[in-house]
């Protein structure tokens, strides 16, 4: 009788507590699909149902996709794995390329004041304006452009015209790209020169020094940003922030603008430019310091930040640090200067939008620049590249629903990692954590609005399986983050839904010339016997 209750107990144990000895290859393939869907319904996007309309670009977009994979894996040449220096021609001349440029984007929430214009447009139109000037450094060797009426007594650079300088050189051509490369990073081989991070850091400095020269001269000041409003608008994105650092901008004269003139300026020139182009959404800033001056001045600018704030409250919506973090101070030496709005009675509301952990370093003040951030309220962090080592930072990133601004190519060209396939996006995107996408310093590397980067996430940072509904949920979540009103938000999702059911048609009327099986990506499961 005992005997029989206990092999009886053993039967009914070994069959409820490990089910896997019964479970014959069917039931497997049902567990194994059952997870796969739970994922898959996880990640960014996986919760949006396409339309059959979008079902079948979605379906030209990943036969596109296998097809470059496949191709990758066979030649050992896979863009997304490459530094975009030695991509971006193959990029930009391929298919999914051409689809990511007419998708709707959104908008690009991470961009600096000085590097979103293509460089070939400083070059080709600005340096060809009259009084332009330009000399090298007799100490630094740096170059340096300037506006003048009358020049300066200073010879530590001795100034000449654009136009001796090209009479001097000869060939304009050549002339005009050392012009280009002294502003932009673009070299054949980036591994060789700039072995370190450090190393690119420096010369992505002196290429903003550089180009700083030309944009801060009034009248280049407000075609730069109408430039830069094109730009992005021509790659299909519809509204920008950007951070600025708010330096004088002067005439001819050697008279120089405050920052009032500087914000009053940005929001006339974004009106004017929503005018010109009904569906544009418009361009938001976001005033920035560098993170390595002294305490004092980060508090008289957070408290300027909250006058201007005050005063632009449509324009100007908040204050952040940037620049290299490793070598700069940590938020937190910073504290009771950012801690001065929430300490007023009553509070003053002033958003934050901190770059914080961007780097490679674990447990380092600066990768605890995360933590700060999250405390102090940030409403968005700033590539957030360190958030895999931080528990509960990303925790509280899901909690508060604080995006991280993930910028792939930034990433790469300034050394953080080579491969995008392991960029620590590729966790984020899996589970759904709040992420937008943008381009930080597009004009540094040669890269175009969004579109490069878009790119690099499509066939990179997210995996084999990202799709249309990927993109479609990153560029809605483009504009659930921004600091627009909410009925600016509602008005931009309405324009966004219209281009994007436009996008979807026309890209149908190009790509599609006979009917396409539509994409499964579950289909495998079931020929998985094959393998
Ligand atoms: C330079 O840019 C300005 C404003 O963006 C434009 O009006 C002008 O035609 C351009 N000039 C040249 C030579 O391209
Ligand atoms: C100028 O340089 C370019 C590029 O090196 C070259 O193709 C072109 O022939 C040169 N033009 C003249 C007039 O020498
Ligand atoms: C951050 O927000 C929380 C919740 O609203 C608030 O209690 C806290 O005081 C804020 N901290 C700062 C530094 O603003
Ligand atoms: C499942 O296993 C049975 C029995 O071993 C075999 O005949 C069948 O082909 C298998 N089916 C699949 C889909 O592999
Ligand atoms: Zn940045």
């Amino acid at each position: 009788m005992f005997y029989v209750l206990h092999v009886l107990l053993w039967v009914i144990t070994c069959y409820c507590i490990h089910p896997s000895i019964a479970v014959n290859n069917g039931t497997y393939l049902q567990q194994r699909a059952k997870l796969l869907l739970t994922e898959h319904s996880m990640r960014t996007g996986g919760k949006i149902e396409l339309t059959d309309k979008e079902k079948t670009v979605n379906t030209v977009l990943m036969n596109h996709k296998s097809e470059e994979i496949r191709h990758g894996k066979k030649t050992g040449f896979y863009p997304a794995a490459l530094h975009f220096f030695y991509s971006k021609a193959y990029i930009e001349d391929s298919e999914i390329y051409d689809i990511v440029r007419r998708m709707p984007k959104g908008a690009a929430l991470s961009l600096h004041d000085v590097t979103m214009v293509d460089v070939d447009w400083l070059v080709k139109n600005v340096t060809y304006r009259p009084n332009a000037y330009m000399c090298f450094d007799q100490t630094t060797g740096k170059l340096h452009f300037h506006f003048f009426n009358t020049l300066p007594m200073s010879q530590d650079c001795p100034w000449k015209t654009l136009e001796s300088w090209r009479l001097a050189y000869g060939n304009t051509t050549e002339f005009d790209e050392v012009l280009y490369r002294h502003m932009t990073l673009n070299v054949p081989d980036p591994h060789k020169a700039y072995p370190t991070q450090n190393i690119v850091w420096q010369k992505f400095l002196d290429a903003l020094d550089s180009a700083t020269g030309l944009i801060m001269y009034a009248p280049v000041f407000k075609d730069y940003f109408y430039e830069a409003l094109k730009e992005f608008y021509e790659d299909n994105v519809q509204y920008i922030e950007v951070r600025c650092l708010l330096s004088e901008v002067y005439e001819l004269d050697g008279t120089t603008h405050d920052k009032d003139w500087i914000v009053e300026t940005y929001s006339e020139v974004a009106e004017k430019f929503v005018k010109d182009f009904p569906d544009f959404s418009g361009a938001k800033i976001i005033y920035s310091v560098i993170r390595n001056v002294p305490k004092v001045d980060v508090g008289l600018a957070v408290k300027e930040a909250i006058r201007l704030h005050q005063k632009y409250p449509m324009h100007f919506v908040g204050f952040d640090l940037v620049g290299q973090e490793d070598p700069g101070h940590p938020l937190l030496y910073y504290l009771n200067e950012l801690l001065y709005p929430s300490q007023q009675n009553p509070p003053i509301d002033l958003k934050y939008f901190f770059h914080a952990g961007e780097t490679d370093w674990e447990g380092t003040h600066i990768d605890n620049n995360l933590i700060d951030a999250l405390l102090l309220n940030s409403s968005r962090i700033g590539h957030g590249f360190a958030i895999t080592k931080h528990p509960e930072a990303l925790e509280l990133i899901r909690e508060k629903d604080v995006p991280l601004e993930v910028n792939p190519i930034s990433n790469q060209v300034l050394g953080l990692l080579d491969d995008l396939r392991v960029h620590p996006a590729s966790f984020l995107l899996a589970n759904g954590y709040p992420v937008v996408i943008s381009s930080d310093d597009p004009s540094v590397w040669g890269a175009t609005g969004l579109s490069d980067d878009f790119y690099e996430v499509f066939m990179g940072v997210a995996g084999e399986n990202a799709d249309l509904a990927t993109m479609k949920q990153l560029a809605l979540d483009s504009i659930r983050y921004s600091a627009m009103t909410d009925t600016e938000k509602k008005a931009a999702v309405d324009l966004f839904n219209s281009k994007w059911m436009k996008f979807i048609d026309e890209t149908i009327q190009k790509y599609v010339k006979k009917p396409v099986e539509i994409y499964d990506e579950f289909k495998e499961v079931e020929e998985i016997t094959g393998y």
